[in-house]
């Protein structure tokens, strides 16, 4: 016997266990289905966000990053360590805790807010007039039926053609998220935001980090500016990064692997790493979900279409997050998962796509919203620009972290906001100021007029805002 509901969620990612919680609690009858399994073989809802993702990977950057001021920064406070030294089967222990806090987390919200949940593998099986019969494959089999579905089913690691990732040699970002040792040599393919933030916690912990990009450019979507700053600090730090490389034959074997390139001045060459992680993008994943069932539409990319409001080609089928087209990113997921609850209940339910924040972990962290500065020149569009240097800050030389800066980039004629780029300490906490900003659609001068704590580094922040209008106070 079917059960009937109101709205079933596939997956339970951020998009979609955000969806099914703000769908039960605009009233609705909820079930979501999502078939990740922990160690145990037991349920761990939170998607790759959770799981092998965002939470895991902070974890490690914190861990990695404490070992590294242990090792070079406390002595210059007065602390004397001794010989530091890094376990890391116990720090892979404490991120495996800090992922299943989360796991469980997300299950007592499902039944706080009266989500059924199911674990398992959903597909269509069939549509019929009033709605969909969803097949849930797993533990305890079953068969779902509602006239509203919510399809947030997520992205896989991008595999390098005929290199499968087999996580012992060739990692994707799961692999590299739980090695057991400190590789002596990692190569990395990929300088985007995975490869620099995995390069930079095996990079702290002792290993010979190589990255190889493609691309000529560096973070060619990050303002070029705070692109260049940032690249300093990499190579400050000593993490290779090797720009317009074509990759070549890639060979696994008991001592490693072996990657054959072609260098941007087009020598060949050969690098032999212990690891390689191959963070080269993410696609869209509609695996097992059995889409071809009901006719639902895909691109070429294998993305689910959907239009402004994540609706499908189909009545009553809505798709949300990495599964559809934009950023991979977990709070634009979280957001299109509200808003479609939100209209499935006859409300107007927005996603602003020019405010959705950008982050990277490394350290310096990198953070953004809005347009960069070359994105401007190319639109033609006449902005002011104000930049400060973390280095003109009491709070970032009180930490004793002085690199980067902030930036604002502010329409030459009405002073509104466009875009706000940050690269040094905690950047990823102070652009929240600027997506508030630039939602609200505020000027410079607003940013400028407004009183903020001393000392802080959200100084900063305000010192670049009077920046654009070349009155900054204390540089
Ligand atoms: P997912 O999180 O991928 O969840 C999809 C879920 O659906 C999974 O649990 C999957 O098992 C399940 N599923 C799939 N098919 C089915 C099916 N047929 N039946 C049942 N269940 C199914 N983003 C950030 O914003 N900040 C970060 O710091 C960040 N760090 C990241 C670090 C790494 C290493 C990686 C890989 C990604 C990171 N991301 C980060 C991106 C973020 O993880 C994704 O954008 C986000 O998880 C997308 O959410 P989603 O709900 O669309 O999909
Ligand atoms: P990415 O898109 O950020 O970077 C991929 C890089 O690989 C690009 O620079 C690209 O030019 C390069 N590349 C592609 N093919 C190549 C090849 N054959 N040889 C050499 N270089 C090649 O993808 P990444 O790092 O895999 O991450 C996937 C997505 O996951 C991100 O785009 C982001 O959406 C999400 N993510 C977000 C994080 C955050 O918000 N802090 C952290 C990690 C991931």
């Amino acid at each position: 016997m079917s059960q009937t509901f109101d709205v079933i969620v596939i997956g339970g990612g951020p998009g979609g266990y955000i969806a099914a919680i703000r769908a039960a609690q605009l009233g609705f009858k909820v079930a979501c289905i999502d078939e990740w399994k922990n160690a145990a073989g037991g349920p761990a809802p939170g998607g790759t966000c959770t799981n092998v993702g965002c939470i895991p990977s902070k974890a490690l950057l914190q861990s990695s990053e404490h070992f590294e001021h242990a090792t070079h920064h406390f002595a210059e406070h007065g602390i004397s360590t001794g010989t530091v030294k890094m376990d890391v089967a116990k720090m892979v222990a404490r991120k495996d805790a800090v992922v299943k806090q989360n796991n469980d987390g997300i299950l007592y919200l499902f039944k706080k807010n009266k989500v059924s949940f199911f674990h398992g593998r959903g597909s269509f099986a069939r549509a019929f007039e009033g709605g969909y019969e969803i097949a849930v494959a797993g533990d305890k089999p079953d068969t779902l039926v509602a006239k509203q579905v919510i399809v947030a089913t997520g992205s896989n690691a991008r595999a390098l053609p005929g290199v499968a990732f087999d996580e012992v040699n060739v990692l994707s970002n799961d692999g590299a998220l739980r090695l057991g040792a400190v590789p002596k040599k990692l190569a990395v393919i990929g300088s985007g935001v995975i490869g620099l933030e995995m390069g930079s916690v095996w990079r702290r912990l002792g290993a010979e980090v190589t990255v190889l990009e493609g691309l000529p450019t560096f973070l060619g979507a990050v303002d070029e500016q705070i692109a260049k700053e940032a690249k300093k600090a990499f190579d400050k730090q000593g993490l290779k990064i090797e720009l317009g490389v074509k990759v070549g034959e890639i060979k696994t074997g008991k001592k490693g692997v072996s990657i054959a390139y072609t260098d941007a001045k087009g020598d060949g060459k050969a690098l032999e790493a212990d690891k390689l992680i191959v963070s080269i993008g993410r696609v869209p994943n509609t695996i097992g979900l059995n889409a071809e069932a009901v006719g639902l539409k895909l691109d070429d990319r294998g993305a689910i279409v959907v239009d402004d409001e994540c609706k499908t080609n189909l009545p009553g089928v809505w798709a949300v997050g990495d599964v559809v087209r934009g950023p991979m990113l977990a709070h634009k997921a979280e957001e299109e998962g509200v808003a479609v609850a939100e209209r499935i209940a006859g409300q107007h339910g927005h996603v602003n796509f020019n405010t959705i924040p950008w982050v990277i972990y490394t350290s310096p962290e990198i953070a953004w919203v809005g347009r960069t500065e070359q994105q401007l020149k190319a639109d033609g569009v006449a902005y002011k620009a104000g930049t400060f240097p973390f280095l003109a800050n009491g709070r970032a030389r009180a930490l004793g972290d002085t690199t980067g800066m902030v930036k604002f980039l502010a329409d030459a004629k009405t002073d509104e906001i466009l875009g706000v780029h940050i690269v040094g300490p905690m950047a990823s906490e102070l652009i929240a100021e600027a997506v508030v900003a630039m939602e609200f659609k505020a000027s410079a001068e607003d940013i400028a007029r407004i009183c903020h704590a001393h000392p802080s580094l959200s100084e900063a922040t305000k010192e670049a805002a009077l920046a654009v209008d070349k009155r900054t106070l204390n540089f």
